[in-house]
């Protein structure tokens, strides 16, 4: 018998301590994404796709499809009035939602902006934290990502796929036929050792040595030092490397750059890095910013960025032994 994202929710509730209206704050998500698929399976059609000129406070041009997918998740969130307030990567500060609400959700609305226009697989990334007591302040959002009650993601792909934790484990759902989620996988386990990697190696130049000599030790393939060559994807959007990496191990990396001292990576501690690092947490796998696991983190900003490195266990340790010895 099919098991529905609802049916999920409730099994989670009877099964463990599941906050009380968590499972109503994942719903409206996957509302919110519902209309997102709809939208982006229209493309052109719809005139979504292209650039809206205008810019975010990443300093990145936003697309038509950046724009309207921020919208959505924000509509249809602030009217659950379980859901105190909201952080978007499209959004410079924290929008307040309802002042009863027990909530808070961060959103990456559409990740891997560079390939909307040319129909490559995108996302949403979020994550729930629980608001702390007194007034919203930009504070109330900077828990480090071992707080967050729930996080995951929606694939914009071939399928349509939910990938949700609860912190019990891993569920993923894909859109059926009536549009609806529908479970298809429980607790995947990423393999600890791996032989796949994922990075921008157009940025080579600008990576910090131990980074510049990890890759190098990988591209040697079987006559150098790890003994095996090694294969590399990169599809740009970050949703569809970790979704590669639950589904057959891995290890992708937006490493530091040393063009800007001041942002220790690309990604985004609070929409990017936290949510994916408690679903490779789930799934025996690490993320780690190559001084301390990721979910470690005290935030310092909405809109930090951090050097990222996640997947297979073995070869993050890896990584990180070797920015350690540098
Ligand atoms: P976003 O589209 O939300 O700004 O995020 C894009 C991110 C991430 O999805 C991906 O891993 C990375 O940027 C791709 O960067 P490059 O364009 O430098 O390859
Ligand atoms: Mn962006
Ligand atoms: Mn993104
Ligand atoms: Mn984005």
């Amino acid at each position: 018998m099919s098991v529905l994202l609802s049916d999920y929710l409730y099994q989670q509730q009877q099964n463990y301590a599941v906050t009380p209206l968590l499972p109503e704050v994942i719903t409206s998500i996957s509302n919110a994404c519902l209309h997102i698929n709809r939208e982006i399976r229209l493309g052109a059609l719809d005139n979504i796709l292209g650039s809206a000129h205008t810019g975010n406070i990443q300093g990145e041009e936003q697309k038509k499809l950046d724009v309207l997918s921020n919208r959505i998740m924000i509509d249809t969130l602030s009217s659950n009035p379980a859901i105190a307030g909201l952080a978007s990567e499209e959004e410079d500060s924290f929008v307040t939602a309802n002042s009863d609400g027990q909530f808070l959700v961060l959103f990456d609305p559409l990740d891997g902006s560079s390939n909307i226009d040319v129909n490559i697989s995108i996302g949403t990334i979020f994550s729930v934290l629980a608001k702390p007591t007194g007034a919203l302040t930009t504070e109330s959002f900077l828990q480090c990502g071992r707080q967050q009650l729930a996080s995951g993601y929606v694939l914009y792909g071939p399928q349509t796929i939910l990938v949700l934790t609860l912190k019990h484990g891993i569920a993923m759902f894909t859109l059926n036929e009536q549009n609806q989620f529908q479970l298809t996988q429980k607790n995947p386990q990423i393999p600890a050792t791996t032989a796949e990697f994922a990075i921008n190696m157009s940025n080579q130049r600008h990576w910090q040595p131990a980074m510049q000599k990890y890759i190098a030790e990988l591209l040697a393939g079987k006559t150098g030092n790890r003994g095996k060559d090694y294969n590399m994807r990169w599809v740009a959007s970050m949703v569809a490397e970790v979704h590669r990496i639950l589904m057959r191990g891995g290890i992708f990396t937006y490493p530091q750059d040393n063009r800007n001292p001041d942002k220790p990576g690309k990604l985004r501690l609070m929409y990017e890095a936290n949510p994916m690092s408690l679903l490779i947490e789930q799934a025996q796998g690490a993320a780690t910013d190559t001084k301390q696991n990721i979910l470690d983190i005290q935030p310092c900003g909405l809109h930090q960025r951090v050097a990222v490195v996640l997947g297979s266990k073995e070869e993050v340790d890896y990584v990180t032994a070797m920015h350690q010895a540098n």
